[in-house]
């Protein structure tokens, strides 16, 4: 906390000095942190007449605000140099973090996941960022709260704390995993890191980029209602499984089987059919490669972030695609792999 004359900033915050801070005490507090009481107070601070003043930075390009297992962080600028120049409405059905789509910045776009708490973290933000990031302020990073707070039940919270808490528990759990058991609660292990919670000025530009976008959820055909030929989807769906390893696949209480692996490539062939451009990320194995036979299959050097072991993050994934290269808005060449090698995927890791 740094103290000036007139003002304090506080957790990116510019506070009138005189104002009171809300204190933390890890140790002795037993009461929610999302409790009506305390997230009334964090609301009226968020609104108080000249006192609560976030720093506001230039315009920005924004980064993800939630670390995704099998995200496209480090890809996702190299990768929309293979998509085509012109796209229509971009359509993006398996969304998790939104590195692709915040690397594309499209003019019209219509994006979604299945994953539901992910997408009521996105629409609590665009409606009001602030309030969220006031709760992430009250939220105490230590082994024993981490497990009380992530005992909380979401579905018993107002959108807002529901956000919070989703950002809280993917950045002080283990390395960002979204993980939870049949019932659907969330069991990721305390991660123990040092590091805040959000970026206030990347928050606030991430929340105006989603201002900007049609947000769905649920299934990838239902996300995909009223494509049509001018359009094009890209598909990053949770991998097929490789060298005898299961990839990571938890991000819902129900798994990405092989029967919607052969869905999602029925899918793709009939908008093909029907003109839609469309290119699918997947894990470089025979099943993937025979699910589309006939189309373009690309191996592409990637970075799997969730592997505990260094040695293990390199790996080739596959990009496929209906169109050619010639419609592309960037020189592919330079990023494909020497030759389609077979690696072995990490194992997801927990
Ligand atoms: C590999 S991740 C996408 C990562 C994303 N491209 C990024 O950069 O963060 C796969 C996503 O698919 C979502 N998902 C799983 N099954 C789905 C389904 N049937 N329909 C739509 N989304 C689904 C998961 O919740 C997860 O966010």
């Amino acid at each position: 906390m740094v103290h000036r004359r007139d003002r304090i900033d506080y957790n990116g915050l510019t506070l009138p000095s005189n104002m009171k801070l809300p204190v933390h005490d890890s140790h002795s507090s037993q009461s929610s942190p999302f409790s009506p009481a305390h997230v009334a107070a964090v609301a009226a601070t968020a609104v108080m007449p000249g006192g609560v003043l976030r720093t506001v930075a230039a315009p920005c390009r924004p980064a993800a605000v939630v670390k995704w297992a099998g995200g496209k962080q480090a890809l996702a600028t190299h990768l929309v140099r293979f998509f085509p120049r012109n796209l229509g409405t971009y359509y993006e059905p398996f969304l998790g973090g939104a590195s692709v789509l915040l690397a594309l910045n499209p003019e019209r776009a219509i994006v979604g996941d299945m994953n539901g708490w992910l997408m009521d973290t996105y629409e609590a933000l665009r409606a009001d960022w602030e309030k969220v990031a006031c709760l992430l302020d009250g939220l105490p990073n230590t082994k024993q709260d981490y497990l009380r707070i992530r005992a909380t039940d979401p579905a018993n919270l107002d959108p807002y704390a529901r956000a919070a808490l989703f950002i809280y528990l993917n950045k002080a759990g283990f390395r960002g995993l979204f993980r939870v058991n049949a019932k659907g609660r969330f069991n990721v292990p305390y991660g123990a890191y040092e590091r805040r919670y959000y970026d206030p000025n990347n928050l606030r530009c991430f929340a105006e980029r989603l201002r900007a976008v049609e947000l769905r959820r649920g299934d990838f055909e239902l996300i995909l209602a009223g494509v049509c030929a001018e359009d094009f989807v890209y598909f990053d769906p949770p991998y097929y499984k490789a060298g005898g390893y299961a990839d990571f696949n938890r991000y819902t209480h129900c798994r990405f089987r092989e029967g919607d692996h052969i869905r999602l490539a029925a899918l793709c062939r009939e908008l093909d059919e029907r003109g839609v451009r469309w290119a699918v990320s997947n894990s470089d194995t025979p099943f993937v490669r025979s699910l589309f036979d006939g189309y373009d299959a690309q191996p592409i050097a990637s970075r799997r972030e969730i592997n505990l072991k260094s040695q293990k993050r390199d790996v080739f994934e596959l990009l496929i695609r209906n169109y050619t290269s010639v419609e592309c808005c960037g020189k592919d060449a330079g990023l494909l792999a020497p030759c389609a090698r077979q690696l072995e995927l990490p194992v997801a890791g927990v």
